[in-house]
């Protein structure tokens, strides 16, 4: 499974650590910027992961800016992303396995990355719920229309 991350400058730093550590993992990662910490506009950013997650070319994306705000709200825009931003592991727990959430925002500002490795660990290592959650993912759907 391939997994797209991006980041703004705010994120940048936090980005490399994240993108480091999964493919050392063994993971399929694609990095879609940015690739500096010079300064960028984040919807630039969480529009290239969530496209990437849409066209079925990676199965869930990692976004992270300075709040993880920004880019969830960006990444929100799209239609048939459900992106949650996640400061603590047992939100990124629920983000997959009630809202089936896929994509994860991470504030890189307000997130030691250490707590972000766990935030993103304790999303991936979780799987959709199913049942009851189902109508409602469904309704989540019915709004982008
Ligand atoms: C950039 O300074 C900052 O605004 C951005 O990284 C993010 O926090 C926006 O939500």
């Amino acid at each position: 499974m391939k997994i797209a991350l991006g980041s703004d400058h705010g994120g940048y730093e936090l980005k490399k650590i994240i993108v480091e550590r999964l493919t050392s993992l063994g993971h399929r990662v694609d990095d879609l910027g940015c690739h500096s910490s010079d300064m960028v506009d984040y919807p630039v950013y969480a529009g290239k992961v969530a496209k990437a997650v849409i066209s079925g070319d990676c199965v869930c994306g990692i976004l992270i800016c300075g709040t993880g705000i920004g880019m969830s709200i960006a990444a929100n825009k799209i239609s048939g992303i459900r992106a949650a931003l996640c400061a603590d592991c047992f939100s990124a727990k629920m983000a997959k396995e009630h809202n089936n959430a896929n994509i994860i925002a991470i504030g890189a500002r307000t997130t030691g990355p250490e707590l972000a490795w766990m935030i993103v660990e304790a999303y991936l290592g979780s799987e959709f719920q199913h049942g009851i959650h189902d109508a409602r993912v469904r309704m989540l759907n019915e709004l982008d229309e």
